[in-house]
């Protein structure tokens, strides 16, 4: 990609991969046809629909999907898929919750950090079912869940998902404390009170759900990807740019919209969305990653790249994953001032970044690089970009649409 153009007009933001991945699994519960809104294309749906199959569901469609698990036949979820996607533990609770067991395989290693699942577990146990680990696999066999009150010592969101499904079906009443309260819980919890459950109180750290005997199948619609929102709004930042961001919630935003405000950036409500505009002069600020409604931390490699142009120092916290810095050498690399000290980042703001061969190692850490390269001076070759494609739809094609020069390299990876 060459840096430098001035990115304007309109982008259009796709379903969310993070509302999708657990709306999608929550097929599990239903015996008969569900029916999805708003499915982004993503690896990461992808790997859900080959999981789904595998257990002998049935998947038709693509940004509308269609999705019976009447028969499951299946109660394994692989290695080779799980290994792909950490968030494939969200089947653990909804298929043993529906079929009494399942057989999961731990997702390894992340890129950003240790990331286990201890907190799934203890829950699960917790509602009466039976766990070890074997194999490098979670065993779990329950005859039916029991409700249970629980206190997560840590806010997770794939692990209040996976038990908020997993209680849909429970016998008695479950209560989640310290519950995470980001919009795709909510978004999972409206799908499963549209299939009959009773759940009150997701939005909130405290969720309660009374068990039922059976759900039904239910057509719904995926919430708008608020970290893709995001990530076009950054690129907003750089040279002028003047971009709408058609499609979005703006109330899944505040924050992001408030630290983008505070770094000099005008945004205002347009029919249908944000318009985000920048004259390129922009105030450092510091930011902290926290759980929802802090400032996600899904977002803070690409805040990293604005605030490496910013006119002062930005001191950017992380503190919701550790090891989540792998994007800063390749910053580096590119020109960009930044010292890690710990969960803290202390970026000095640069007059401009210069495009060099760089790595992508996450989805978001991708994300970041490509920001960089389209403000960079001269070319910029990022290597791994099938990272980008678990989270973001027809990133060229959109950022293309907005005037910059990018394109995928065939035969690269
Ligand atoms: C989800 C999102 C991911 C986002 C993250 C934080 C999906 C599919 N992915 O990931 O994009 O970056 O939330 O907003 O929705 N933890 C434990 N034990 C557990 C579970 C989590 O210690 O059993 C810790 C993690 O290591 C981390 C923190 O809790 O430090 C938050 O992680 P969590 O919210 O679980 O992240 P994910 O649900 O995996």
């Amino acid at each position: 990609m060459q840096g430098g153009r001035r990115l304007h007009g309109d982008v259009r933001i796709s379903g969310a991969k993070n509302a999708a991945l657990p709306v999608l699994v929550s097929s599990l519960l239903t015996d008969g046809w569900n029916t999805f809104h708003n499915v982004p294309d993503l690896a990461d749906v992808r790997t859900i629909k080959r999981l789904l199959t595998g257990f002998g569901a049935e998947v038709e469609g693509c940004e509308t999907l269609r999705i019976n698990a009447g028969k499951i036949t299946s109660h394994e979820a692989p290695y080779d898929l799980v290994r792909t996607m950490r968030a494939s533990i969200l089947v653990l609770g909804p298929l043993v919750a529906r079929t009494g067991r399942a057989r999961v395989s731990l997702p390894g290693g992340c890129a950003i950090g240790a990331r286990p699942v201890n907190l799934h577990l203890k829950a699960l146990r917790a509602m009466g079912a039976e766990i070890e680990l074997r194999d490098g696999y979670v065993e779990a066999i329950a005859p039916r869940l029991k409700g249970a009150t629980m206190y997560f010592d840590i806010s997770t969101v794939t692990g209040t998902e996976n038990i908020l499904m997993a209680a849909t079906l429970a016998e008695g009443t479950t209560i989640l404390k310290n519950a995470a309260s980001e919009p795709e819980i909510v978004n999972l919890a409206d799908v499963l009170t549209g299939m009959g459950a009773k759940i009150q109180g997701a939005g909130t750290d405290v969720i309660e759900i009374e068990g039922v005997d059976a759900l039904h199948p239910v057509e719904a619609d995926i919430i708008p990807d608020r970290i893709e929102a995001g990530t076009y709004m950054i690129a907003a930042g750089f040279a002028s740019g003047d971009i709408n961001i058609l499609g979005c919630r703006p109330d899944h935003l505040d924050t992001v919209i408030a630290k983008l405000s505070e770094a000099g950036m005008k945004i205002t409500p347009v029919e249908g969305g944000l318009r985000v505009v920048s004259d390129g002069n922009i105030t450092s600020v510091d930011v902290q990653t926290l759980p929802y409604p802090g400032f996600p931390t899904d977002l803070q490699a690409q805040m990293m790249v604005l605030m490496s142009l910013g006119g002062g120092t930005s001191i950017i916290k992380e503190t919701v994953f550790e090891n989540r810095f792998m994007h800063v050498n390749e910053l580096i690399r590119m020109g960009a001032d930044i010292t890690v000290d710990g969960s803290s980042a202390i970026v000095r703001g640069v007059s401009c970044l210069r495009g060099a061969p760089v790595m992508a190692t996450d989805l978001r850490a991708s994300a970041s690089l490509i920001l960089a390269g389209l403000v960079a001076e001269g070319t910029t070759e990022i290597s791994r970009i099938y990272h980008i494609d678990r989270g973001y739809e027809h990133i060229e094609e959109k950022l293309s649409a907005l005037g910059a020069d990018i394109r995928r390299v065939k035969g690269k990876t």
